[in-house]
């Protein structure tokens, strides 16, 4: 089964342009020739290998971030991961911090998110494709595969890294910021972070039959914290780029002991989940 192992990394703002330099991809298939049922992902694919783990890379936002947290094709981009071989999918994602224990450049492993994204197809099931059909109601606890989040926390470990365990992440629609007052909302609610996009990636992978896990770096304060600067685009991508290094290594690392695992019975799982899930009689 390890052999069949192929992880897809979807890459964030601030990290998508370079990551298939540091990874050596020695290959990519372009964008027009991933296209789907769903239409076209928003980067070409680069394929590579990290001691003989096969992995796929995406850029979220494309080449040269020209899509919106709103204009990303969510979809396609699952599904051109899926069609590509992937088994797993490792995101990672800038966020503001909702919460005074988590500060600058802090890590974390998300485990659960409050959806307030409104713009955005948030299923595969709704008729576009043969492969979907019927209606699929997925469980979302986990919203996170509890196993491949835990391999992120251990690379982190492994490497030194200061990362949390578990947090909520509120993915608002965007792309402008929150106002305070939708910022301490938020901090009601029990978000601890909060961001633009992976929301509706998580669910979709798991609709998909991949098993989904991300790793998060806080960048700001969001608007809510009195004495912090309130949010603004440059300084996030300033900080999520003083911390990438740690990103990238703990996606590298993470890789390596996804490939050491048997998964055949996690993907098995996940697969009945969504057989059983699909409440359409079959023809
Ligand atoms: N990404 C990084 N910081 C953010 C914030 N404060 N709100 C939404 N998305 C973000």
């Amino acid at each position: 089964m390890a052999n069949k192992i192929k992880v897809g990394l979807i890459c964030g703002s601030g990290l998508g342009e370079t990551l298939h330099k540091t990874f050596n991809c020695s290959s990519k298939t372009s964008r027009e020739n991933a296209e789907n049922d769903f239409g076209y992902p928003s980067s070409d694919l680069y394929h590579g290998c990290i001691d003989g783990v096969n992995i796929v890379l995406l850029a979220r936002h494309g080449a040269g971030h020209v899509f919106s947290p709103t204009g990303v094709n969510y979809r396609a981009n699952i599904e051109a991961l899926r069609l590509a071989g992937c088994t797993h999918i490792l995101a990672s994602t800038a966020c503001g911090s909702l919460t005074e224990s988590i500060s600058r450049g802090q890590l974390v492993v998300p485990d659960s998110f409050i959806d307030r994204t409104n713009s955005r197809k948030g299923t595969f099931y709704d008729g576009t494709s043969a492969k979907y059909s019927g209606v699929c109601h997925m469980p979302m606890e986990p919203a996170f595969d509890p196993r491949t989040s835990e391999i992120l926390l251990q690379a982190a470990k492994k490497l030194g890294y200061n990362i949390k365990k578990g947090g909520t992440v509120v993915t608002i629609e965007g792309p402008r910021f929150s106002s305070k007052a939708e910022s301490n909302a938020l901090r009601l609610w029990g978000g601890h972070l909060v961001n633009m996009t992976i929301c509706p990636e998580v669910f979709l992978a798991k609709e998909a039959g991949l098993l989904y896990a991300a790793v998060a770096m806080a960048t700001d304060y969001d608007c809510w914290k009195e004495s912090e600067d309130n949010v603004h685009a440059a300084d996030v991508l300033v900080v999520f780029r003083q911390n990438v290094d740690k990103i990238t290594n703990v996606l590298l690392e993470a890789v390596k002991i996804i490939g050491c695992g048997d998964w055949e019975q996690d993907i098995l799982k996940l697969n009945d989940l969504i057989e059983s899930s699909n409440v359409t009689a079959k023809k």
